[in-house]
């Protein structure tokens, strides 16, 4: 079947599937440019802070993009995909990183979803390739990567291989008026643009150190002196916690077997005698 886009999108509902981290703050992005939301999440906790959350955020972030005053998207929680997915334009899956749930979470919103709807995964390591395994219409599939709204509105979009050409262009356009700023990467690319960018500042860092060249305190004051950065990379590592940045690091080098073990030797270190970054009050700094 030839896939069309969706005409009608004003008014019409966003699906976000994960009432998380990122899935709560994606929820207030489109209800603050007027969308109605439906958030989904099996754990009623997450569904009732979600909705919470948006209720204070999405008023600062329609003022941010000029609709202070115009009338918010209203946001109801759904505790399954069933209901809450026919009749969207856009679901965007907000699980957890596993890919055990994220492939038959797909067959399930491809079965539900409208013909036209575009189904996103919000993961960070997966190209969306990896999940649709269970989908029927891979055409209408893609990576759509938030940072961190609303402190960051960058969104990475990408394509699973299969994507209709006409998609990619069109959210570009669409999710600029939510206030978005919308980058698409031209081929498929783990770590998308930044965060694959952001890996190898991290890892060059770490190598630094674990060479004996400088220190976690020297890289950050250099680093903040010569690229008017905030945080450093240690003290951001730290504040994402070591486990985690361990995990990623892993990922590009299961892909990249050229990548220096050093870092992954450094960041080991530390996850085995427990000092995880700013979660267990210790890492490269004390807490
Ligand atoms: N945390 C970040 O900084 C960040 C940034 C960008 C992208 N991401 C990506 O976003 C996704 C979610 O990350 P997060 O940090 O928000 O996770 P999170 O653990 O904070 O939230 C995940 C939510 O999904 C819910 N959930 C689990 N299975 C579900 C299911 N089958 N149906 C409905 N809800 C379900 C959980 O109850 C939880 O509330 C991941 O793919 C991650 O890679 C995270």
């Amino acid at each position: 079947m030839t896939y069309s886009l969706p005409t009608d999108i004003v008014g019409r509902p966003v699906t976000v599937i994960g009432a998380g981290t990122l899935g709560r703050r994606i929820a207030a992005v489109f209800a603050s440019g007027g969308s109605p939301v439906r958030i989904v999440d099996s754990v009623a906790q997450q569904r009732d802070a979600a909705v919470a959350y948006v209720g204070e955020a999405a008023p600062g972030l329609a003022a941010s993009i000029g609709r202070e005053g115009q009338a918010l998207g209203e946001v109801t929680a759904y505790e399954d995909a069933a209901s809450s997915v026919p009749g969207a334009w856009l679901v965007i899956e907000a699980v957890p990183e596993r890919l055990d749930i994220k492939t038959p979470l797909f067959g399930e919103l491809d079965r539900l979803a409208d013909a036209e709807a575009i189904l996103a995964t919000n993961s960070s390591s997966y190209a969306s390739r990896l999940v649709i395994d269970e989908v029927s219409h891979v055409e209408r599939v893609i990576n759509m990567h938030f940072a961190m709204p609303p402190a960051s509105m960058a969104v990475e979009l990408m394509s699973d291989g299969h994507t209709d050409e006409a998609i990619l262009p069109f959210l570009d356009d669409q999710l600029r008026g939510y206030g978005l700023l919308p980058f698409i990467a031209h081929r498929e690319s783990t770590g998308f643009i930044f965060n694959r960018i952001w890996a190898a500042i991290k890892r060059e860092s770490l190598d630094v150190v674990a060479q004996g060249v400088s220190t976690p305190e020297d890289v950050d004051a250099i680093m903040k002196a010569n690229m008017g950065m905030h945080t450093g990379p240690f003290a951001a590592m730290d504040q994402v916690g070591l486990d985690v940045v361990l995990d990623i690091e892993e990922h590009y080098a299961a892909e990249n077997p050229h990548l220096p073990e050093g870092p992954r030797t450094l960041l080991r270190s530390y996850v085995e005698a427990g000092k995880l970054g700013r979660k267990s009050g210790e890492g490269f700094y004390t807490y």
